[in-house]
């Protein structure tokens, strides 16, 4: 029975891979909505995907989220990975301090021998703060960092789930639900055509910035992420993507 199920799963990644257009997909088997422990095998896959397309000196910029601390406990010592610099993606946007990138990038770095680097920002920031801010030595010093990473590793959420987890002001709901966002990424929200209709305001890892030849992964699950994921890669900002069958299952659907 277990061959069976990982052969099902293979159908899914070509078929998804496919439909998305990217560089590869690993599905892992199960719906991370219905068993914790499927987010920890995505965490799992990250992991070893990571250390197959390692080399010495990178840079790794990452986001918050369970599905990033999922990674980060799954986080292992490997060979070219000691020298490592990890960055958080962007400023805090409204997680708990656990799941805020900057926890998880600490977490990621310790276990996986390597240096690392943090973003202090306010959160959320006015746009007379953010254009000082931006100029400060420090901030400047790890954007720059940020900004030419080699590697990006990020979650995805979906888009109402995402804003009310961050206390969204009232204002900024509204927009988010009139214009109909589904997916959320980065702090941008997206609809599901994948055009962005609204953007949290916080330094670091731009949208624009992922362009260019480095690898972006992509890790989200649950059956319940579905539209989330399909918006999010309309774009097709990150080249791989890491997720579940539950997830998976669900976007094949319609082909
Ligand atoms: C957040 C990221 O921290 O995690 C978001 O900033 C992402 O862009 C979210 O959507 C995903 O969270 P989770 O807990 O579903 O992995």
């Amino acid at each position: 029975p277990y061959m069976r199920e990982v052969s099902g799963v293979r159908v899914l990644e070509d078929r998804l891979r496919e439909k998305l257009k990217l560089k590869s997909v690993i599905v892992v088997p199960g719906d991370s909505d219905e068993s914790e422990w499927v987010k920890e095998e995505m965490g799992k896959a990250c992991v070893t995907y990571l250390q197959s397309i390692s080399r010495p000196g990178q840079t790794l910029a990452v986001t918050g989220g369970t599905t990033m601390a999922s990674v980060a406990s799954r986080m292992t010592p490997s060979a070219g990975m000691e020298d490592w610099l990890f960055v958080p993606a962007r400023g805090g946007l409204g997680e708990r301090v656990e799941h805020q990138a900057n926890t998880i990038c600490v977490e990621m770095a310790k276990k996986a021998m390597g240096n690392y680097r943090l973003l202090y920002v306010p959160d959320p920031i006015s746009e007379e703060s953010y254009q000082n801010i931006i100029e400060e030595p420090s901030v400047k010093d790890v954007l720059g960092i940020i900004r030419s990473s080699d590697i990006v590793i990020h979650g995805l959420g979906d888009a109402l789930t995402m804003a009310n987890r961050r206390k969204t002001p009232d204002d900024q709901l509204a927009v988010i639900k009139e214009r109909q966002a589904v997916g959320e990424a980065f702090g941008y929200y997206f609809s599901q055509s994948g055009e962005v209709v609204h953007k949290v305001r916080t330094v670091g890892l731009q949208l624009e910035d992922l362009e260019g030849d480095r690898e972006v992964i992509a890790v989200a699950g649950g059956s319940s992420k579905a539209d989330a994921i399909s918006s999010y890669f309309q774009p097709g900002k990150s080249s791989v993507l890491i997720t579940d069958e539950g997830a998976a299952k669900e976007l094949i659907r319609d082909t």
